[in-house]
């Protein structure tokens, strides 16, 4: 267990919390929306109570996660911008899958490949959303005429996969990077830990370090 001193603020209370509220609610919408797939997955929608419950809950949880995902956006897309040396990333991409890292890859508070994930998630929710409100029976799907809606639910059903495959790669590679699950629920990651996966990163912090080191003597 690494001291407090050897320990770094990754994610902040509010964005711990959205994260894992959206989980979540992700969770519920995703089983209740694969559970109109294919028969041998209706069960699922018994997973918010009824499948009436789930028809009548999936459309507004899908808004819930949207609005989630909204907040993620604005605390995180700045760190999920795309640098040049990102570029250094993607070259080295086998040398970061076999967990390599005697190379410094310039890699900033967010790597490329979570980049590029990042901005996957919120392309699909907004396809999500604006399709699901156009199919919302309840509301909306009314007011559009048939191979609009027939669109639209071609749309929802291809992003809905698309985001549960993301998903399930995001999953993945948490576990897979030791450290970053423990980040998301404590906070705080290892020094040695940012080193190893975020140098850019560890030096821009090791910078502000000594920057404020020099004023507090000043
Ligand atoms: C059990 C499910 C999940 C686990 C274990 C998990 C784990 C994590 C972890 C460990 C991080 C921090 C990565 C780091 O510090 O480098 C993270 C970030 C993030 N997660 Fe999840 N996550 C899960 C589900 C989801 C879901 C369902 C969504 C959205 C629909 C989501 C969206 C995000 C976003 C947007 C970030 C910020 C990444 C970035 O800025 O590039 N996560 N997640």
């Amino acid at each position: 267990m690494a001291k407090k001193k050897d320990l770094i603020l990754r994610t902040k209370f509010a964005e711990r919390l959205c994260h894992w509220f959206l989980v979540i609610c992700f969770f519920f919408t995703a089983t209740s929306g694969l559970s109109w797939f294919y028969p041998s997955l209706s069960w699922m929608s018994n997973l918010l109570g009824s499948p009436q419950l789930a028809r009548i809950l999936h459309p507004f949880l899908g808004i819930v996660v949207f609005l989630a995902l909204c907040f993620m956006l604005v605390k995180f897309a700045k760190y999920n911008l795309f640098a040049k040396t990102d570029l250094l990333w993607f070259r080295s991409v086998t040398g970061v899958i076999a967990n390599k890292h005697d190379e410094k890859l310039q890699i900033g508070k967010y790597n490329a490949g979570q980049k590029v994930l990042f901005w996957l998630i919120m392309t699909a929710i907004v396809v999500l959303l604006v399709s699901g409100l156009i199919m919302w029976r309840a509301y909306f799907a009314h007011l559009f005429p048939i191979p609009v809606l027939r669109l639209a639910i071609l749309a929802h059903a291809m992003a809905g996969i698309g985001l549960i495959l993301l998903i399930l790669g995001h999953i993945y590679l948490a576990i897979w990077v030791r450290g970053s699950i423990t980040g998301m629920v404590t906070g705080y990651v290892s020094r040695a830990w940012v080193r190893q996966h975020h140098d850019r990163w560890y030096d821009e912090l090791a910078a502000k370090d000594a920057a404020q080191k020099v004023d507090s003597k000043a």
